[in-house]
């Protein structure tokens, strides 16, 4: 790992993607059928298409199929890069996006001076994705994004509000580890990161049977400080 890398604080780390891949590869074409609520995703694209001009390049991190996000902004113009994990996600995303380019790889591939180099971001969205990871890694999930934005860039992203870390969970037949916070939390790890919070929302989704709390989920829309 380089030394830069270090610097971003995963040079102590080991990095377990045991299973995470595996389950997205498993899931494919189902994904989108199993999760049909994407209104945040929706309009947190929508938020980029009205703020950013047409030719800006554009990061999806933890693409999945690519539906809707990747598709949603390739349609308005944008030139669209996802980044995901799971190879049968990537080839997904190729099928459903032929405009965009699409890489199966880590997050932390991203890291300044790590091995995958894909230049500068005008936004960066991460939907869904950086509560795959545990919670130490997140930051250092976040400072990559700063580091992929340009100054002013703008960043949005979904969580699920949970007071977890790496917590496993049964997913569409699988197994998969998340993490997250309570909201109060989860905006403070944002800010600290390097990112001004200029809108917020949140959906609430009852779950099939009456013994598990609703599913609260939190999209933050940020701006890069310089
Ligand atoms: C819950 S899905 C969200 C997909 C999509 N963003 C959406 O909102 O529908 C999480 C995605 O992150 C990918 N993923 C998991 N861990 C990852 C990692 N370390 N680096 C890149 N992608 C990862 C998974 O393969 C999966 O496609």
């Amino acid at each position: 790992m380089s030394n830069s890398a270090d610097k971003l604080g995963y040079g102590s780390l080991q990095l377990d993607r045991t299973g995470q891949a595996e389950a997205f590869d498993a899931i494919g074409d189902r994904y989108d059928e199993a999760f049909p609520h994407k209104e945040g995703q929706v309009a947190s694209a929508e938020w980029l298409i009205r703020s950013l001009s047409a030719g800006s390049r554009v990061l999806d991190l933890g693409c999945g199929t690519g539906v809707p996000t990747a598709q949603q902004l390739a349609e308005a113009g944008f030139e669209v890069v996802g980044v995901d994990l799971s190879d049968r996600m990537v080839a997904l995303a190729h099928e459903n996006v032929p405009t965009g380019g699409f890489h199966q790889a880590d997050i932390a591939d991203l890291r300044p001076g790590g091995p995958l180099d894909l230049g500068g971001f005008d936004a960066v969205t991460a939907f869904f994705a950086l509560l795959m990871l545990p919670r130490a890694e997140i930051p250092l999930a976040l400072e990559t994004v700063h580091h992929l934005l340009v100054p002013g860039g703008l960043f949005t992203l979904s969580m699920v509000e949970a007071d977890v870390d790496d917590f496993s969970i049964p997913f569409i037949g699988s197994t998969i580890r998340v993490s997250g916070y309570l909201r109060e939390e989860l905006r403070e790890v944002v800010e600290a990161t390097g990112f001004e919070i200029v809108e917020e929302s949140s959906y609430t989704y009852a779950p099939a049977t009456a013994d598990v709390p609703p599913e609260v989920q939190i999209f933050l829309r940020c701006r890069r400080r310089a």
